[in-house]
């Protein structure tokens, strides 16, 4: 079959579109035909090796050779101790801890699969469940927003953010969503009432306050954040630097416990069958998901430089043939 594989850090260039053994599904595992395969910033962090918590796996070399990790597709085949899914069910996935998407064909857990939601696309159900999976729990489950509540997005305009800035929004919240001076228009279009492009101006010392930042690209102190809250505020770490991540797991939890803030990491639950509030939500067409561009696999790098340089405005989306 045909993959996108790398085995050492670096720029979009280190990719190599070749011929691998198509993978042989475990006992628990199912075999899925990619047909959409979505990207996210955790694709370009894996491939650059930065920050250095992608390095997780492999610190000096990639143990992961095929990256893309929200599939959907088609069973193709199913392991002896699989009982949930056949030949033929169209499925999609998050397989974010041992990747393979950017494939013809990849193994996943039965675990981690669920059924394709009634309606949508393949690339709707690739566009998902990471992005979804942030989203869900960023603004309702951990960051618990209320009508009435400021909420800021940092990271507002590419693909987790799309879909928090959305959900914020349906939960009656004022929305401030923070990108780069290309995806301003785009935040504004998916309801964002301020907009704040963070290369001329820095949210934290505009003396504005929140009741819940959620922060994609975190590259700040915990001291500037708890700025940035009201009392009682929470901010959420998703992603972003390594020093700001120790700074939120270490000085986070004492900075700003007077005023009743919380300054947290969101550890995301993933996995698509946690999905079910987002998913019936963009089946009322009450979320929209936003695909910026659609690439084939053999321009895999051409889209994650895309992504990776600031141009992708929502979800970019491989197509696999
Ligand atoms: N905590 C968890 O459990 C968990 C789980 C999965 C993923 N993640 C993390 O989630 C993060 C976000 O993922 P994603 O797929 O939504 O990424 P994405 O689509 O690349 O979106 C990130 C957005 O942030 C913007 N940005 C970059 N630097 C910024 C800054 N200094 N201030 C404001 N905005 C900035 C980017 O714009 P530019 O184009 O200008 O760079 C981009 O629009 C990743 O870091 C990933 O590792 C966390």
């Amino acid at each position: 079959m045909k993959a996108v594989v790398y085995t050492r850090y670096g720029p979009p260039d280190v990719l190599r579109l070749t011929d691998v053994e198509v993978p042989a599904p475990k006992d628990n595992e199912v075999l899925v035909k990619v047909h959409a395969v979505s990207l996210n910033g955790s694709d370009w962090e894996m491939l650059r090796g930065k920050p250095l918590y992608s390095r997780i796996a492999g610190p000096f070399r990639p143990r992961q050779h095929i990256l893309g990790s929200d599939i959907a597709g088609q069973v193709e085949a199913a392991g002896r101790n699989t009982t949930l899914f056949q030949p033929g069910d169209e499925v999609f996935a998050d397989i974010l801890s041992h990747m393979g998407g950017f494939a013809e064909y990849v193994c996943v857990p039965e675990s981690a699969l669920a059924r394709m939601p009634a309606g949508m696309t393949y690339e709707e159900a690739a566009a998902l469940p990471q992005a979804g999976a942030i989203a869900l729990q960023g603004i309702r489950d951990k960051g618990h927003v209320q009508p009435g509540q400021k909420v800021l997005i940092n990271g507002a305009g590419g693909g987790s953010g799309m879909y928090a800035l959305q959900l914020a929004k349906l939960r009656g919240a004022e929305v401030t969503g923070v990108d780069n001076a290309e995806k301003l228009e785009f935040m504004r279009s998916l309801g964002a009432d301020h907009v704040i492009d963070y290369t001329r101006e820095d949210f934290t010392r505009n003396g504005r306050t929140y009741d819940l930042v959620l922060d994609l690209a975190a590259h700040r102190s915990a001291f500037a954040y708890e700025r940035s809250l009201t009392p009682g505020g929470r901010y959420l770490y998703v992603g972003g630097s390594v020093a700001t991540l120790l700074h939120v797991l270490l000085i986070g939890p004492l900075t700003g416990r007077a005023a009743g803030k919380k300054i947290r990491l969101l550890a995301v639950r993933l996995g698509a069958q946690h999905l079910a509030p987002i998913v019936e939500l963009c089946q009322a067409s009450k979320i929209a998901t936003v695909i910026d561009r659609r690439y084939r696999l053999n321009e895999v790098p051409e889209a994650l430089r895309y992504l990776g340089e600031g141009h992708a405005k929502g979800k970019v989306v491989v197509i696999v043939e």
